[in-house]
Parts: structure tokens; sequence; C-alpha cells
């Protein structure tokens, strides 16, 4: 009994007694786990970002201290990490940054295996396997009987991360030219744990309605409204990937220079990095398609947010650093805004 009484405490566990489902959620306040995990996530970026803020303005001596460096360390990668003063010892966790297509190629792989789960579930009538519905009903307390209709809205997530990872990986292989930028170790794997959670959150997210009926004739504004965002979006951020390379690229089309250059063209004009605002706007048409309402993916856009704007705030300073004749009224990562 104390048992019992200790889990409802910790876990917000409830029993259905009709239907033998157990929901967990975390704590008092509902959270599930999945939302819990992002939740957490996000709090760490948005700390990250004002530990930044601070530790610029603290004196010197304090920025050398070896708690400020591993903390750099860990938040700075490529050419913000360049010309930061660290340790050899910490050079020892360096992996090289043209490796970020390693988490593209995770995540399609990953995603497509997902996605042919669900459609499994959909069209045929399968069970999902009982490892990931073991998991689906720890991280978001749905039992195996709820996990037999999948909304139109894990199908389309599914479909759409699938289609941003392929995209990002052909522009990793054949479009970006890479410098010897590094980023860190842990880095490196929280980039490959972050697109395996990131799939495993579209079946795990909470829905506003119950899937009923075909998947087709499931779609709402929300989905159509997410498609029309997640297009020009990735448009967006496709371009200034295809300007970025172009720094890099002579008119002959080889590469003659791996320095970091001043960029211009496009919304380069607006923001110094076009590319993570571009991200932001993906995340929100994920989360609209995701049903407009769901707490789970609106955690995952406020993740994006804090840690975009973070490395945003890393790039733009080192713009500002190097180049003197920078745009004063260019900002950061949100035109005229930040
Ligand atoms: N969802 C997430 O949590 C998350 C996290 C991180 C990144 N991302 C996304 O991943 C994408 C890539 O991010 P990133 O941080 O790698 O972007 P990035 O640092 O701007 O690098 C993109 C490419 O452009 C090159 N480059 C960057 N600045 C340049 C300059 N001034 N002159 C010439 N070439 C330059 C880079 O080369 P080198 O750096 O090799 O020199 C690299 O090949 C972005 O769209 C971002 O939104 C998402």
């Amino acid at each position: 009994m104390y048992i019992s009484v200790l889990r409802r405490a910790v876990f917000g566990v409830t029993q259905n007694n009709n239907t033998a489902v157990q929901k967990m959620t975390w704590n008092a306040y509902g959270l599930r786990l999945i939302d819990f995990v992002w939740l957490v996530l996000s709090v760490s970026f948005f700390a990250a970002l004002w530990g930044h803020k601070i530790a610029k303005r603290l004196p010197s001596k304090y920025q050398t201290c070896c708690l400020n460096v591993l903390f750099q360390d860990l938040v700075r990668y490529g050419k913000t990490k360049q010309n930061f003063k660290r340790n050899d010892w910490l050079r020892a966790f360096d992996v090289p940054k043209r490796w970020f297509w390693h988490f593209y190629a995770t995540s399609l792989v990953w995603n497509g295996l997902l996605l042919a789960f669900s459609l499994n579930v959909a069209l045929r009538q399968h069970l999902y396997p009982k490892w990931l519905s073991g998991l689906i009903n720890v991280f978001s307390g749905s039992s195996q009987a709820e996990q037999q209709d999948p909304h139109v809205s894990t199908v389309l997530l599914q479909l759409l991360l699938l289609s941003h990872s392929l995209r990002r990986l052909a522009e990793c292989l054949c479009v970006s030219v890479f410098s010897d930028g590094v980023i860190h170790l842990l880095q490196y794997v929280f980039g490959l744990a972050y697109y395996l959670l990131l799939g495993f959150t579209a079946l795990c997210s909470d829905r506003q309605t119950k899937a009923s009926g075909p998947l087709l004739s499931q779609l709402e504004w929300c989905h159509v409204a997410g498609i029309a965002l997640f297009i020009p979006a990735s448009l967006l951020q496709h371009q200034s990937m295809v300007l970025l390379a172009g720094l890099r690229i002579g008119k002959s089309g080889r590469v003659e220079t791996l320095t970091h250059r001043m960029p211009k063209g496009g919304c380069f004009e607006l923001v110094s990095c076009p590319h993570y605002l571009a991200e932001l706007l993906i995340y929100v048409s994920l989360s609209l398609v995701a049903g407009s309402l769901s707490l789970t993916w609106w955690l995952v856009v406020l993740y994006v947010l804090f840690n975009q704007a973070l490395a945003a705030l890393l790039c733009h300073e080192h713009y500002i650093d190097k180049y003197p004749s920078y745009p004063a009224r260019r900002k950061a990562f949100i035109p005229f805004v930040m």
C-alpha cells in the first residue's frame, strides 16, 4: 500500500479500472515523462543562454577560470570555438564538425523505421513492436490499446521529419563546404541522441482529438497550415546553406577558401543566422502539424528557440568581433528583434 501511495505521489500514476490503462505522469502537475524531458532540455539551454550573457560581463580573471572555459567549450562549436583559448586536454574531446551528416543519417534511418511501424499499424492493423510500445507507454502513458489508432498528425510529423533529415543530409554531403571546425564529443553524442528522441517524440505527442476513421479523413486546418509553413521555412534554410557555401566557392565552381567570410545576400541582410531562424520556423510548423495544441511539441519548439538563440548569439558576436564593418542593423536571430 505504501508503495502504491509513493508511486502516486512521485509519478502521479492513476489506475483506470475499466480499461486497466495506467497513465504515467511526472509529478502532481500531470506532466508526462516525454514533456518533462523536453522541459529539462529547454530550461538547460535557457540557463546556458543567460550563463553566456552573464559570463561575458565578468571581469577577465573569471573569464579564464576553469569552469567558464569548460562551459564555453560545451556551448561553442565550429567558428565560434576557433578563437577561444582552450587547454590542450580539452582538445582531446574534439570531433570534426563535418560529421554533422551523421545526425541526419541517423535521423533518416530511425524515422524511416518508425514511419514504417506507424503505417503498419494504420493500414494493416498490426501492433507496434513490444519494445517500442513499452517505451511509448513509459514516456507518454498511452496503453497498447490506445496506440492502435495512429493519428494522421503522427504520420505527417514522421513524413516531415524524414524529408527534413533527407534534405539536411543532402546539404551536408553535397552543398555545404566544411572547414576543419570541431564540435565537442558530448555535443556529438547529444546530437545523435537528440534525433533519436525527436523521432520517438512524434509517437508520444499528446493529442486533443482521438484518431478515428481513415488517416486522410482526419486532416484538419492545422495540418495544412503546418505544411504551408514547413515548405518556405525549408526553402529559407536551403537558400542560406547555398549562400554560406557560395562564400567558399569561386566562379569556377571550385572550393577556393575554407575561411569564414562575412555572409551577404538573402535574409543574411536581416540576421546573422537565417538558417537558425528557419530551423525555429520548421519546428513551429511541426508543432502545427502535431495538432497546434500539443504541449509536447511546443516544449520542443521552446528547446529549439533557446538552443538556436544561443548558437545565433555566439555567431553574431563572432562576426561583430571579426568584421569592423559588420552592418549594425543586422540582428542575430530574429529580424528587427534580437
Ligand atoms: N535543432 C537543433 O538542435 C540544431 C542544432 C544545431 C544545428 N542545427 C541546424 O543545423 C544547421 C547547420 O548548423 P550549423 O550550426 O552547423 O551552421 P553553421 O555553423 O552556420 O555551418 C553551416 C555551413 O556553413 C559553413 N559556414 C558557416 N559560417 C560560414 C562563413 N562565415 N563563411 C563560410 N562558410 C561558413 C560551415 O562551415 P564550417 O563550420 O565547417 O567552417 C558549414 O559548412 C542549421 O540549419 C541549424 O539550424 C539544429
